[in-house]
This record gives structure tokens, sequence and C-alpha cells, in this order.
């Protein structure tokens, strides 16, 4: 594997290649759910850039950028490992200039984790975007853990028509179901226990919704009987357009949970 530090080196790197290229964006700290993405683009592409960036554009000011965890060493190990050809670590002030042009993300993203986060997917679409100018990805690949997210850069190919195969991947979990996630290290012995309430009340819905319940206000009502005890941020039943919805449709609908533990928000959902 080649770790490529600079814009010029991938460029030239890209510029030779011919066949299929997948490519897997992250910010580092990895885990198993960025592994299960690497290997899935390994099996499906002759070459396979990952990338580590911890942009900071995506970050609110008073959020965790400067704590977010680095483990650079690991993550080389584990690319390697996991059979990635290049591995692109840029700089910030590569990435970004003193005035950029600037990514609107749709109204869509100003709900759910974008009303939480305002202009957090502005910084998210404008870093992929960048990334995907780079690297110019056959196959790109995103976890479906970040719901909103992957459906907000498959209508950013579309409306942008770049030619890019988004590939959603499956949630990964830790063995008792917490998904995992590069912020699961802020959690205290105690918080990581409480954690697991989050996928119990989705398995809980999915239960409920597979005994024929297809009222949405039900199983919201369940999944906050199961998290009682948790600070929940929210629960929201939406369809693959991210749209409100007032009755489950099986194929068609994706369930959004997102609990506080201190000043750590942790994600998950299942789509049914
Ligand atoms: P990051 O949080 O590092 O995640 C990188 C990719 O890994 C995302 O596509 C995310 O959905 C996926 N992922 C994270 N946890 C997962 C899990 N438990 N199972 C499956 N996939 C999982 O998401 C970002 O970085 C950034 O916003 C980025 C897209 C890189 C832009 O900066």
């Amino acid at each position: 594997m080649k770790i490529l530090k600079t814009i010029e080196e991938l460029q030239e790197v890209r510029k030779n290649i011919l066949g299929t290229v997948g490519f897997v964006p992250t910010m580092g700290a990895l885990h198993d759910g960025h592994i299960s993405l690497i290997k899935q683009a390994r099996t499906e592409n002759d070459i396979v850039f990952v990338s580590i960036f911890v942009n900071p554009t995506q970050f609110l000011p008073g959020e965790d950028l400067d704590a977010y965890p680095r483990r650079e060493e690991a993550d080389k190990k584990i690319c390697e490992m996991c059979k990635a050809d290049y591995l692109f670590m840029p700089e910030i002030s590569s990435m970004y200039k003193e005035e950029e042009v600037l990514i609107k993300a749709p109204n869509k993203s100003y709900i759910l984790e974008g009303k939480a986060r305002p202009s957090h997917f502005d910084g998210v679409l404008q870093v992929v975007l960048k990334l995907f100018g780079l690297v110019q990805p056959t196959n790109a690949y995103f976890g479906k853990k970040d719901a909103q997210q992957l459906t907000l850069i498959q209508q950013m190919v579309k409306n942008l028509f770049l030619p890019i195969n988004i590939i959603p991947c499956p949630i990964v979990r830790e063995s008792d179901g917490l998904a995992r996630s590069s912020r699961n290290v802020y959690l205290t012995a105690q918080q990581r226990k409480d954690a697991l309430l989050i996928s119990k009340s989705l398995y809980s819905a999915a239960n409920l919704i597979g005994k024929k319940e297809i009222s949405v206000e039900a199983v919201k009502n369940r999944m906050y009987e199961v998290m009682e005890t948790l600070d929940v941020e929210y629960v929201e039943i939406v369809n693959r357009e991210f749209d409100k919805i007032d009755t489950i449709e099986i194929g068609n609908t994706i369930i959004l949970v997102v609990a506080r533990f201190g000043n750590t928000r942790l994600l998950d959902n299942i789509w049914l």
C-alpha cells in the first residue's frame, strides 16, 4: 500500500490508473465499520483508495474537531491489512483555500442531523465532492449508519451528474448490538452499557413491525419506552427520501435514533 500525502502525488498516481477504482472516504480512527467498507471495495474494484481526513468544515464551532480521535499508525496498518492500494491523507491547507466555492446542501439537510448540526452537511458534501474530483472513483462506499449523509451524497451525485456509483453498505455492530462508531471511545463504562438500549429499541421496533404493527406512532412509543432512561434527542421514522411518514412501508422506511451521553451523540438506525 502506498501512502499519498499530497494532492500532486494523488493526481500523478490517478492519471495512470485504467481499471475500476473503489473509494472509501473516512475521518480515520478506523473500526470494523470502516473495515467492512474497505473490504467490500476490495472485492469489487481493481484499485482501492481510502482517504483519512478529519474535515474541519463539517464540524460546528464547539464540536469535537480538536478532540476527534486520531490514530494514524493504527489506521495505516488497518488499511494495509484490508489490502487497500492507496491511502490518501492530505493536509487541511492543501484541501482548502482562503476563498472557496461553497456547496449548499438541499433543505432536507436541515432536518434531523442537520437540525442538530446546521451546515454540517454543507461541509460533508463540500469535502466529498473535492475527494471525488481527486480520486475520480468508479464506486464510492458509504455506510448506512449515516443514513442522511448517504442519502444527500446520492442526491448530490444525481443532481451534479457525477459519473460515480454510490454503494450503500450495511451497519456493522459490536457483538452486543452497539453500532460501531469512532465516537464510542468517548463513552464511560456505564454509558457504554446504557447505550445498548439504542439498538435494543430498534430491535423491539423491528419486532413490533414483524407482528404487523404499521403505525409510526405506536412504533415510536415502543422505542421511547425502551429508551426511557436515556437522553433521547430524536426518534424519527422516514421514507427513503427522508420525508416523515405515518405508516410503515416495508422496503421504504428508515427508523432513526439519536441519543446523547454527555457531549457524545450516538446515531443508529435500521432500514426496513
Ligand atoms: P466517518 O465517520 O469516518 O465514516 C466513514 C464511513 O464509514 C461513512 O460512510 C460511515 O457511514 C461509515 N461507517 C461508520 N460507522 C459504520 C458502521 N458501524 N457500519 C458501517 N459503516 C460505518 O462519515 C464520515 O467519516 C465523513 O462524514 C466523510 C464521509 C468521510 C466526509 O468527511
